[in-house]
């Protein structure tokens, strides 16, 4: 296991369309999703796609207990979802503030479907079907949009609200990354 480095906004490869992974449980997807999670955990991630750190393949992870950088918000299970299809339920949205790895220190408030289903394969090729709504809905768009080369910034409505957490939450004292 290892501590990636996770690309930031700018670097062309987190704008890149991801490849579906084609075999399930090998030694290299292994490898892949536990340096994922390792590095997901490292930086106080919610979660964390693969093109983050340079792989251009579908393959997100995702947890959040107690985790610093969303100090209100609900727990969800550590998750590792592949080749992930996301199928919103209903034309809910609601705006809330996202940060994301790749763009340390800041802040955007982002519209997110509410409810949504999904379905995707583990790392051993077995099905995973959900539905979700909150903030694991929330989630699990995001990192998805990674697969398609989409960060959060891009669905921001009125860049005014988008800054450093430094500056938009003072008394919040979020860590930068
Ligand atoms: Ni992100």
């Amino acid at each position: 296991m290892a501590i990636e480095t996770v690309l930031k906004m700018g670097d062309p490869r987190l704008l890149r369309k991801a490849r579906p992974i084609e075999a399930f449980d090998t030694p290299e997807l292994h490898e892949l999703v536990s340096n994922m999670i390792e590095t997901m955990k490292a930086l106080d991630g919610a979660g964390l796609a693969a093109p983050q750190i340079g792989v251009d393949l579908q393959v997100v992870v995702f947890e959040v207990n107690a985790n610093p950088r969303y100090p209100d918000v609900e727990t969800i299970p550590l998750t590792v979802l592949i080749n992930p299809v996301l199928a919103p339920t209903g034309d809910e949205m609601k705006e809330d503030w996202e940060g994301c790895l790749s763009i340390p220190g800041m802040r955007g408030l982002v519209p997110r479907y509410v409810k949504l289903h999904y379905s995707g394969f583990d790392i051993y090729g077995r099905e995973i079907v959900k539905d979700v709504e909150g903030f694991h809905a929330r989630v699990v768009q995001h990192e998805c949009d990674h697969l398609f080369g989409v960060l959060y910034p891009m669905r921001i409505r009125d860049l005014r609200n988008f800054g450093y957490s430094s500056a938009l939450f003072p008394e919040k004292r979020l860590p930068d990354e």
